[in-house]
C-alpha cells in the first residue's frame, strides 16, 4: 500500500473514533476503509466467463480504475493471455467468452464512465465552486438515484473526510459523478449534513 494511502487509511480510523465519541447519538456512516474501488460481480452471463477466465490470478476490482472503449479492454484481455502470475500462465478465454467479456466491460468500465481515481488529490475550491442548495441537490439526486432513494443519502451526517471517502466510494460503485463535482459536494455536504449537531 502507498504511504498516502496508509495514512489515509489511518486518519479516517481515527476521525471515525474520535466522531463517534464526540457525537455518539448522530446517525452516522461508517467509512473507516480506503478509498479504492470495489467491483462486484455482475450476475448475467459475463459472471461465468469472469469466474472461469479471469479471477485465478487476481480479483476484480483494479478494474474500476478504467474507462476504455471496446478496443482498449480488448487489449487488456489480449495481455492477460500472457500474463503470469505464479502458476498460473495466461489466461484462457474463448473468442464467444470475450465477446461476453467485453459487452459487460465496456457497459460498466466504458468511456462514458468515470474511473476510480488512483490518487485522488482534493482540490482547493474557489469561490465559484460553492453550490447552493438547488444545484446540490439537484446534481445529488441526478447521480444519486439510480441506486438510492435522495432521502435516504440526506439523512446521514458526517464529517468532510467521511463524506468524501463515501463520495469516492460510490464513484467505485459506478456512480456517474464527474471528478470535479466531488469537492463542491462535499464541501456543500459537510457544510448541510455535517456533524455539528445544531445545522
Ligand atoms: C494468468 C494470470 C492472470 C489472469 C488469468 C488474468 N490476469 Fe489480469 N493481470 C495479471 C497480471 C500479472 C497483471 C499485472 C501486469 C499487467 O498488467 O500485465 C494483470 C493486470 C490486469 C489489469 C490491470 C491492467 C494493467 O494495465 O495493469 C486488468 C484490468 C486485468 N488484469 C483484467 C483481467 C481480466 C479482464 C481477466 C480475464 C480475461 C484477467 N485479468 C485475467 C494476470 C492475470
Ligand atoms: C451504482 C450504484 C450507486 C450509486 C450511483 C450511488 N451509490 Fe451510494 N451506495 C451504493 C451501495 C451498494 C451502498 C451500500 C454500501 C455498503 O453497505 O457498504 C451505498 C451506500 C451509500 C451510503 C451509506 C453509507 C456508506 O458508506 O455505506 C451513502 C451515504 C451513499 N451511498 C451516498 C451516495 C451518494 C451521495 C451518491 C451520489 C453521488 C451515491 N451514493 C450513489 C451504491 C450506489
Amino acid at each position: 500500500m502507498r504511504p498516502q494511502l496508509v495514512r489515509a487509511v489511518f486518519c479516517l480510523a481515527i476521525a471515525a473514533v474520535i466522531s463517534t465519541v464526540a457525537v455518539p447519538t448522530a446517525a452516522q456512516i461508517n467509512n473507516a476503509r480506503v478509498a479504492r474501488p470495489e467491483v462486484t460481480l455482475p450476475t448475467g452471463p459475463a459472471r461465468e466467463v469472469i469466474l472461469r477466465s479471469c479471477t485465478s490470478c487476481h480479483g476484480i476490482d483494479e478494474y474500476g480504475y478504467y474507462a476504455l472503449d471496446r478496443s482498449g479492454w480488448d487489449d487488456i484481455v489480449e495481455r492477460m493471455k500472457t500474463a503470469k502470475s505464479g502458476l498460473v500462465e495466461g489466461a484462457v478465454i474463448s473468442d464467444s467468452d470475450k465477446a461476453v467479456l467485453l459487452d459487460w466491460l465496456v457497459g460498466s468500465f466504458g468511456p462514458e464512465t468515470t474511473p476510480f481515481p488512483r490518487e485522488y488529490v482534493p482540490r482547493v475550491l474557489s469561490e465559484a465552486d460553492f453550490l447552493v442548495d438547488e444545484t446540490a441537490e439537484a446534481k445529488l439526486a441526478r447521480t444519486c438515484e439510480g441506486c438510492h432513494n435522495i432521502d435516504q443519502v440526506l439523512d446521514n451526517r458526517a464529517n468532510e473526510e467521511q463524506w468524501r471517502a463515501t463520495l469516492l466510494d460510490m464513484v467505485g460503485r459506478g456512480a456517474a459523478l464527474p471528478i470535479s463535482d466531488i469537492e463542491p459536494l462535499v464541501e456543500w455536504l459537510t457544510r448541510t449534513r455535517g456533524l455539528n449537531p445544531t445545522n
